[in-house]
């Protein structure tokens, strides 16, 4: 299975802080983010891995990063998102690092407690479609700033609705997204979203919509460190304590 981690976007949710830098290299309790990211694949088994990243600090990630091996990363490539046309968009960009494979996506302003082994597992061995991870939040108002999956009664995805303004379930759905190789017939097809953006939901929809989308549901923490400076500072604090991508 190959991974592709997204680190592109404006991170206009951190400024001032990414006016200055890329939302990934803030740190996060010791390390940059993006190497919680990097981890969070090379400990669930994934070892080749695409980086995508836009803007004006993408050198800094080579820096970092290198040729991965520190990392335990066997062979990483990098691509260059000219504009930050959404999460969908960028993902075009791996198309001929990842054709012919199973494809994990990470957002990199993704933070999980424990690893995510179990859900490359399950994918690995799920027969065809796609996967997503869901994490079960209570707070309505933080549901309206993410996509949150319609439940049916016998526990299938119905449909996953973008920031909505009435959320169909308790359930949102986390930036990690497991791919088989028909995302790449379904990527062209898109059409931008009212915020002009190519969305990874429509693409989940896609496979929803053809009974190929399956799930888990986390336990442990999830936060997205790039929601807003106080989510930014409650992932800082969890890892600090606790750590992330922890074997059970
Ligand atoms: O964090 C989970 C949420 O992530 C999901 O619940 C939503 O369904 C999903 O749409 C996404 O929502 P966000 O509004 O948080 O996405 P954001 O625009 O912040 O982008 C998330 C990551 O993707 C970020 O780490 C940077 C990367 N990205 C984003 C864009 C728009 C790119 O690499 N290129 C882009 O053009």
């Amino acid at each position: 299975m190959k991974g592709v981690v997204l680190a592109g976007g404006t991170g206009s949710r951190l400024h001032p802080l990414t006016q200055i830098t890329n939302k990934h290299l803030l740190p996060i309790y010791d390390r940059p983010m993006i190497s919680h990211g990097i981890e969070a694949l090379v400990k669930a088994g994934v070892s080749e891995i695409m980086l995508i990243t836009g803007g004006t600090h993408a050198g800094e990630f080579l820096r970092l990063l290198g040729d991965g091996a520190e990392f335990g990363i066997a062979r990483l490539f990098y691509a260059y998102q000219a504009k930050p046309g959404g999460i969908a968009e960028a993902l075009r960009l791996a198309e001929r690092f990842a054709a012919g494979d199973r494809t994990v996506v990470l957002l990199a302003d993704n933070i999980f407690g424990r690893s995510l082994r179990p859900c490359v597992d399950a994918f690995a061995a799920q027969a065809a479609g796609a996967r997503v991870v869901l994490s079960h939040e209570t707070d309505r108002e933080h549901l309206r700033h993410l996509g949150v999956a319609k439940l049916n009664g016998s526990r299938r995805i119905e449909r996953i609705v973008e920031k909505p303004s009435d959320p169909p379930s308790d359930f949102a759905v986390t930036g990690a997204y497991f791919y088989d190789q028909t995302v790449w017939e379904v990527l062209p097809n898109l059409k931008p979203s009212g915020r002009g953006e190519l969305e990874i939901t429509d693409v989940n929809n896609w496979y929803v919509e053809r009974d190929l989308m399956e799930y888990d549901v986390l336990d442990g923490f999830w936060g997205d460190a790039g929601e807003s400076i106080e989510a930014y500072y409650a992932v800082n604090d969890f890892v600090r304590n606790h750590g992330a991508n922890r074997d059970r």
